[in-house]
């Protein structure tokens, strides 16, 4: 597909530096979305042409302006082509996601993470998802483990609402319960001693909300989902990086525990990659 991609853009008078962008565009329900490389802008329009031709279902395609910022985690977006709106619907794993890219954060390339996680669940598993977004994790496991009893917690009211709205669309309205608010202080308030399970996706804030996963595990203790984000030069393997950073924000609670596994999410920028590390808490009762 990207072949066919580079071979339209070269009939569309794409250069070398515009082909660099069949490496990233991400497809969101009928968008796409493609950070142009630097001094690319002339050849924007022949880009979103040559996206739009190789994939018809696509309506819209737009830039993106920006990193993704900011507590929601956003990114600035400008249409160049299409139909300039920013809500699609999205299929993933026999899912329908409802999102403003605008407004809400979603990635695509989360998919096969979010597909193993649903795979680990046990049936009448307790999971408490502390940085939902729109409900993608949490509505994959409802699905998968109809058992299982899922909070799903985001501070972006957008991104709560359309939560709110996937949630009945994919019928798991009473196994995930959408929960406007900081994850920390929702877990502190009425969560503690709740979980099995926490999934902390989430790189910018993991570490520091770590101790609040803990705190929502029962005392027979569970599993730990943690997204970090990690640089790597030659010699240096992330995932030791990653696991330390993760053994040294644990080390203050005194906690049996073991990173049962690591895996790269996905590339971020050069040497830098976003991993998840499976831990799992031994049982603590004594702590509490
Ligand atoms: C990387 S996105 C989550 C992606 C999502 N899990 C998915 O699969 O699409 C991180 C989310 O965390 C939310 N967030 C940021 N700070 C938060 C906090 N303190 N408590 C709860 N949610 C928070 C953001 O609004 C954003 O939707």
């Amino acid at each position: 597909m990207r072949k066919k991609l580079k071979h339209s853009l070269s009939q569309t008078g794409g250069t070398e530096k515009t082909f660099c962008v069949y490496n990233s565009f991400d497809i969101i329900g009928d968008l796409a979305i493609t950070k142009l490389p630097d001094n690319s802008s002339a050849n924007a329009q022949a880009v979103a042409e040559a996206i739009m031709n190789r994939h018809r279902n696509v309506k819209a395609v737009f830039a993106q302006e920006s990193a993704v910022v900011g507590e929601y985690r956003l990114r600035r977006l400008t249409c160049l082509k299409g139909e300039n709106r920013t809500c699609a619907v999205h299929k993933e794993s026999g899912c329908l996601f409802s999102v403003d890219v605008g407004s809400c954060y979603f990635s695509p390339r989360l998919s096969g993470e979010r597909l193993r996680i649903a795979q680990l669940v046990q049936p009448n598993e307790a999971v408490i998802n502390m940085f939902a977004g729109v409900g993608c994790f949490s509505i994959l496991i409802a699905k998968h483990v109809p058992s299982a009893k899922v909070y799903s917690i985001d501070i972006n009211p957008e991104a709560f609402v359309f939560m709110q709205k996937n949630i009945q669309v994919n019928r798991v309205y009473g196994k995930v319960t959408p929960i406007l608010g900081d994850a920390k202080k929702v877990i502190e308030t009425s969560l503690q001693g709740w979980a099995d399970r926490v999934l902390m996706p989430l790189p910018e804030k993991a570490v520091a909300y770590l101790p609040a996963a803990v705190a929502a595990l029962k005392p027979s203790g569970g599993w730990i989902h943690v997204h970090l984000f990690e640089h790597a030069s030659k010699n240096q393997n992330p995932a030791d990086k990653a696991k330390q950073k993760v053994a040294d924000a644990l080390a203050p609670l005194g906690l049996s525990f073991d990173v049962t596994f690591v895996r790269k999410v996905r590339s971020t920028g050069p040497n830098w990659c976003q991993l998840v590390l499976d831990v799992f808490i031994r049982r603590f009762d004594s702590l509490r």
